[in-house]
């Protein structure tokens, strides 16, 4: 059986289902049992907050997706701040039964996204495929000619560049004899068709979270499709912050989604479902549904739970201070600092060198760089034993946690001294050198992202041309070597200043640009 600590699971949660562990009267938080379902990120201690509000722009969706369904493809951007709620409703649109008979597929941009050329794309591809992370190559490459072959013999020219982009060796002497900007050309040409001709079997929702940490080479494949669309019957529904910019304004099927904060009235829909309806709740209520960002909601809840302003149960809680009392921090952003500083240090350091590895954190290479022995490491946040055969046998060792919102990891990674970060990222580096030694060309972005921003200035060099050829080579990503820039992807500091990456290379070793200019 595998333990999460009470303590560390709101921040940390694995992408599995933690299921609260009933130890008895008077012991404290609740440990968490892992029961092994992968989950996404959307939730409040692991269960979704029930869905309010919203009723126009779902109307929106359900409009667009009747105008795509018959066969005039649409484009809808979904924008806002961090937190407002844009991959909920997503979630809740694409989980509804108005996507009944249509093949919905998703991929999310990360943090450092900007850096690995067609991260995205290739997450679509694997869930289009069914290409599951333990896969071999064997595996793959059936998977990958038997679904395309299915779909269209047409589509044998595809098989190579497809391969490639799973970094898969091609023995293919007419995708061999092409230059980068061909095989880049015919990658995103195949991409495109694949998912155009795919809408034809059956009709298409395609989504992509969070495009203002996209890559160039998918940023071309969106440009590619949006001007594919026509008579498509694809649903092409993206989310992003509000300074992403893109030239889509003028597109006849485009409609734009700005997603604001929730109305008084939804958001009180929501804090009755957090707090429950006792009338003591009346006072904190007036002061909370004015805010109605729902990841700002959600994480006061938790504050005051944790702070024992509010005791009882999800759902039924009761005040033990006048509210008159309560400070509420004026942004999430310092509500989360503010929580992280309430950890004990043990968990805060776990927390932070997490950070420091990135949203999503695989357990081992946070093992070996936390300084924790295994055994304060199972005390103080987590226990990560083989899971029992009825769960994910296959998964371990690379059991991994992610970061509960982008938010919380900026925060955390925010709230570290920049000497403290450099420190870190170098041990990373030295981490997955030994513990990926074997494969070491899979890390190569991942390397590259951690020696620029460790500073070690050989190996950053080294991984930056290694990461730019292999970029170059494979898929002819033009100039889109593991990492352009030490600032593309940066997160910011708890007031939204961008948090430096350190001195000295800022300007990246010429070598890393020498494929093309940074964008
Ligand atoms: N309309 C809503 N009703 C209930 N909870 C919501 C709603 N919108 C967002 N949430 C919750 O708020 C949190 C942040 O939402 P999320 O969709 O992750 O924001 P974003 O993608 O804009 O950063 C999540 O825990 C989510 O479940
Ligand atoms: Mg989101």
């Amino acid at each position: 059986m595998t333990v999460v600590s009470a303590a560390a699971a709101p921040f940390l949660e694995r992408r599995f289902e933690l299921v609260p562990m009933d130890v008895g009267a008077g012991s404290g938080d609740r440990p968490y049992r892992l029961t092994g379902q992968e989950r996404r990120d959307l939730g409040l201690w692991g269960a979704m907050t029930q869905f309010v509000g919203r009723h126009d722009e779902i109307e929106v969706l359900r409009g667009r997706l009747a105008a795509a369904g018959s066969g005039h493809g649409q484009l809808v951007g979904i924008v806002g701040e961090p937190g407002v709620g844009k991959s909920r409703l997503i979630w809740e649109f694409t989980h509804s039964s108005h996507v009944d008979g249509w093949l919905v597929l998703r991929a999310d941009a990360v943090p450092y996204g900007k850096t690995t050329a067609y991260l995205p794309a290739i997450d679509l591809l694997k869930a289009y495929c069914g290409i599951a992370d333990r896969d071999d190559q064997r595996a793959i490459r059936e998977k990958v000619t038997g679904k395309l072959l299915a779909l269209d013999p047409a589509f044998e020219f595809a098989v190579p560049a497809f391969l490639t982009l799973l970094d898969l060796p091609v023995d293919d002497p007419a995708w061999q004899a092409l230059d980068p900007a061909g095989r880049r050309r015919r990658t995103l040409d195949a991409l495109k068709r694949l998912l155009i001709r795919e809408s034809q079997v059956q009709p298409l929702v395609l989504v992509f979270e969070d495009l203002h940490w996209i890559d160039g080479e998918t940023q071309a494949l969106l440009d590619g499709l949006v001007d594919a669309l026509g008579s498509a019957r694809l649903l092409l529904l993206v989310n992003y912050r509000p300074e992403y910019q893109h030239t889509w304004g003028s597109k006849t099927y485009y409609a734009q989604i700005r997603l604001e904060a929730l109305s008084a009235e939804s958001a009180g829909e929501l804090l009755d479902a957090l707090l429950g309806r006792r009338s003591g709740l009346a006072p904190l209520k007036q002061l909370l549904v004015e805010r109605g960002n729902p990841f700002f909601l959600e994480e006061t809840v938790r504050t005051l739970v944790e702070t024992k302003v509010l005791v009882g149960e999800r759902g039924r809680y009761r005040p033990t201070h006048d509210v008159q009392a309560i400070q509420i921090p004026p942004t999430v952003q310092a509500m989360l600092a503010a929580r992280i500083d309430r950890l004990s240090p043990e968990d805060k350091r776990l927390l932070q060198v997490a950070s420091v590895v990135g949203k999503d954190v695989p357990f081992a290479l946070l093992q070996a760089i936390a300084e924790l022995p295994d055994e304060a490491l199972r005390a103080g946040s987590t226990t990560c034993r083989p899971p029992s055969s009825s769960t994910r046998p296959d998964c371990y060792p690379d059991l991994e946690y992610a970061f509960k919102h982008a938010l919380t990891h900026e925060v955390t990674y925010g709230g570290l001294l920049q000497e403290r970060r450099r420190e870190l990222h170098a041990r990373i580096v030295d981490a997955i050198e030994t513990l990926h030694r074997d494969r070491l060309g899979e890390q190569i972005e991942r390397l590259a992202h951690h020696a620029v921003r460790g500073e070690l200035r050989e190996k950053a060099v080294h991984y930056l041309r290694q990461a730019g050829l292999k970029a170059t080579r494979a898929v002819g990503a033009p100039g889109r070597p593991g990492l352009v820039r030490a600032g593309a992807g940066r997160p910011r500091g708890a007031a939204g200043e961008p948090v430096h990456a350190g001195a000295g290379l800022r300007d990246p070793p010429r070598a890393a640009a020498g494929a093309g200019p940074a964008r």
